[in-house]
């Protein structure tokens, strides 16, 4: 499975003090940017690039820059939005689109309540997520992105659980995920264990 675990000191540090029930939503925020900005940087290694000519104040080179076409970056709300400001700082061109997805308390099956989305014909779309649980919300957006015409997306989340990257892998073979943290297993509410807990609540303070 295509699973690319961030590895850095940095990553680490940000994602215990996430995990730590103790941290309050204003540390919890600065900490999900962060962490989001790090993994932003590691999905994006392979975005196209073209040469441009330029002069240095010594001689005249060709020397890359982000190719024209935006980026995409889809949040599945709620809890996604915590993680879009790092790719709309560092990116020049970025589009934005937003999918409302939301779990059942009793099912966790996700429901869809909001979709609002660029053209997204023949692009690809960075999809994000904090969480991947049983990897449902990740597997719908995955097709309502399609639907809207992406060839292709990238899961960007911060913890996944082994049994969300096997779903997203059963229904979207070969999407790369991305993630700061690949933890143990979902308790019986479907919750990831170790995990941070419900990342919209802390973000939001809900
Ligand atoms: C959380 C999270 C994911 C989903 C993951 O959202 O942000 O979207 O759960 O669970 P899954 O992999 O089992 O589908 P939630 O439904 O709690 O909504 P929120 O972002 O509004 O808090
Ligand atoms: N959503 C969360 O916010 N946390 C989990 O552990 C699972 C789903």
């Amino acid at each position: 499975m295509p699973v690319h675990v961030l590895d850095h000191p940095l990553a680490a540090h940000i994602i215990t003090h996430l995990r730590d029930k103790t941290t309050k939503p204003a540390t919890f925020r600065t900490l999900a940017y962060q962490i989001s900005l790090l993994l932003a940087i590691e999905a994006t290694q392979r975005i196209e690039t073209e040469l441009k000519p330029i002069e240095t104040p010594l001689e005249p080179m060709q020397s890359r820059v982000l190719a024209h076409q935006p980026l995409i970056v889809v949040p599945i709300l709620r809890a996604g939005l915590g993680m879009v400001q790092p790719f709309t700082d560092i990116f020049p061109d970025v589009s934005v689109g937003y999918v409302g997805l939301e779990r059942d308390h009793e099912t966790a099956k996700p429901r869809s309540y909001y979709c609002k989305l660029p053209p997204l014909a023949g692009r690809h779309v960075f999809l994000v997520d904090p969480m991947l649980a049983t990897g449902g919300s990740a597997v719908q957006a995955l097709s309502i992105v399609k639907e809207h015409g992406a060839t292709d997306a990238t899961l960007v989340c911060i913890v996944a659980a082994p049994e969300g990257a096997v779903e997203v892998e059963k229904h979207h073979p070969g999407t790369v995920i991305h993630t700061a943290a690949l933890d143990r297993e979902l308790n019986a509410r479907k919750y990831i264990l170790p995990g941070l807990g419900d990342f919209g609540d802390r973000l939001y303070g809900t």
